[in-house]
């Protein structure tokens, strides 16, 4: 199976061009599924329920999430009603959504599962202790062909050993919300496919997608009053990676596909 997953898309620039670009690369690279993590597309902060129905007409599978997940407050009933827009797992009981799901496309059953790290992040349920939910619920090659962890988290220790900890028993763990991509992608010892992080989908000449002016005052200035930040509008990268995985469900390939903007455009083969 071929899967592009795709970083924080910050802003409604980078969500035009990544919806854009999806309908374009599904057929030009062949692609079985497409998954998006939208928590920063609505100006930013969280999503709004037009915004997921974009990204799904686009083409998008599964759309993923993390602590921004609530900034939008319409997006509480369309979450409850939803199995393929994820919240993080680990949030306390009784939150509304899901945090993982399988669903069907010609090419097979896919499981998506969203998790938060707990260091440096909003409170949540240690996520250690959530990771054998998702090996008990995502089963290689008896109720899924494929299977794919967002670990959205700031510490890159903590989504390295969540790696590790996981290695061969999914597809895939990949990383998203530091917004800046990590050069570390591989396919582990055991066959999951791997990198810290995604990086965003976002203009990258700004303070992880906000103006530098009013970011960089906030930290200059740490006693005044903080400065709204404003999404930055320059040219967007996309920033994603596309895994490929073998007939036993395990990863074969993860490649860095970033499109546009500051970044230095992968090329592909
Ligand atoms: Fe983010
Ligand atoms: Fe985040």
């Amino acid at each position: 199976m071929k899967v592009l997953f795709i970083g924080d898309i910050v802003g409604r620039h980078a969500r035009n061009y990544v919806q854009k670009k999806i309908i374009e690369l599904k057929s030009e690279l062949k692609l079985d599924a497409i998954i998006v993590n939208v928590e920063n597309s609505a100006g930013g902060f969280g999503v709004t329920p037009s915004i997921c129905e974009d990204f799904f007409k686009a083409g998008a599978d599964v759309l993923t999430t993390g602590n921004h997940i609530w900034d939008k407050r319409e997006i509480i009933s369309y979450i409850s009603e939803s199995d393929k827009l994820l919240r993080p797992l680990n949030m306390i009981e009784g939150t509304p959504g899901l945090g993982m799901t399988i669903i069907e496309i010609p090419a097979g059953r896919i499981g998506v599962a969203n998790i938060m790290t707990n260091l440096f992040m909003g409170p949540t349920d240690p996520v250690f202790e959530t990771l054998p939910k998702i090996v008990e619920k995502f089963k290689l090659n008896f109720n899924v062909d494929f299977s794919i962890v967002d670990v959205h988290g700031e510490a890159s220790s903590e989504k390295m050993a969540i790696g590790f900890a996981l290695d061969g028993k999914v597809s895939a763990v990949v990383g998203t919300h530091t917004h800046v991509p990590t050069a570390d992608h591989r396919v582990l010892e055991n066959g999951t496919a791997y990198i810290t992080d995604v990086g965003m989908s976002g203009d990258y000449d700004s303070v992880i997608g906000m103006n530098k002016k009013e970011a960089m005052t906030r930290f200059i200035y740490p006693n005044k009053k903080n400065p709204r930040l404003e999404v930055s509008t320059g040219e967007p990268t996309l920033c994603g990676v596309i895994i490929e995985s073998n007939e036993n469900g395990l990863s074969s390939s993860i490649h860095p596909l970033r499109l546009g903007g500051k970044l230095k455009e992968t090329i592909l083969n």
